[in-house]
């Protein structure tokens, strides 16, 4: 079985060292980098802007991978693409036309990801699957770190791979919220061929790091 990328979510690190925590995350083997906006509406929490992105984008050469929790999120996809990010990822529930907002993504000249809560149907995918570079499973609700991995997620990766492969689409299918060296193993059989992870990324400062995430590879 392929290795899975691995893709820490920056909510999890020191935010008084952004920067040279992105610096250690490349050195560390990390694949992307996952940057977690949340905006205190469309999720209970807020985090970061489009001008923090644009001030860590100097600090490493590894794809940003924007999860946006954000609505309306329309008007917030051009100030992601110019602060630097490589993958705009977007909730359904988080804009009136999905089919457009995806569109208007890959018009930006970025990689367009649609991101499904734990009790949002696959469904969805049907609509979309060929405008999307990413499909990524919420395996915990949207806003924290540091929560527990919602078992059923893992036949939803199942469902989704079928999904994907029965649509021949390349997308990569992802996965985020309590995913541990304990179950990315499971993910990865199930299907994913790449895994947010932020506590257990992080957990241990830098010089865990690039063994945290090795464990995640090989897990
Ligand atoms: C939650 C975010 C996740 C979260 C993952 O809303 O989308 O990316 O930061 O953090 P852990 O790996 O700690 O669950
Ligand atoms: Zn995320």
């Amino acid at each position: 079985m392929p290795s899975p990328l691995i893709c820490p979510s920056i909510l999890a690190s020191d935010f008084a060292r952004l920067g040279e925590e992105v610096a250690a995350l490349e050195t560390a083997g990390a694949d992307w980098v996952h940057v977690d906006v949340m905006d205190g509406h469309f999720v209970p929490n807020i985090t970061i802007g489009p001008d923090v992105v644009k001030a860590l984008r100097p600090h490493t050469k590894l794809p940003f991978d924007v999860h946006l929790m954000v609505a309306p999120v329309d008007p917030w996809l051009e100030a992601y693409r110019d602060a630097g990010a490589d993958y705009l990822t977007v909730h359904p529930e988080s804009g009136p036309h999905l089919h457009r907002t995806l569109g208007r993504i890959r018009q930006l000249g970025l990689k367009a990801g649609v991101v499904l809560n734990p009790g949002t149907s696959l469904s969805v995918l049907e609509e979309v699957i060929d405008l999307v570079d990413l499909v990524l499973l919420m395996s915990v609700n949207p806003g924290f770190g540091g929560q527990s991995f919602i078992p059923s997620t893992l036949k939803k990766i199942e469902r989704a791979r079928a999904l994907l492969d029965a649509a021949g689409s390349r997308a990569h299918l992802q996965v985020d919220g309590g995913v541990t060296a304990a179950n990315a193993g499971a993910c990865v059989a199930a299907g994913a061929d790449a895994l947010v992870a932020g506590t257990a990324v992080f957990r241990g400062g830098p010089p865990a790091y690039a063994d945290n995430i090795r464990a995640l590879k090989t897990a």
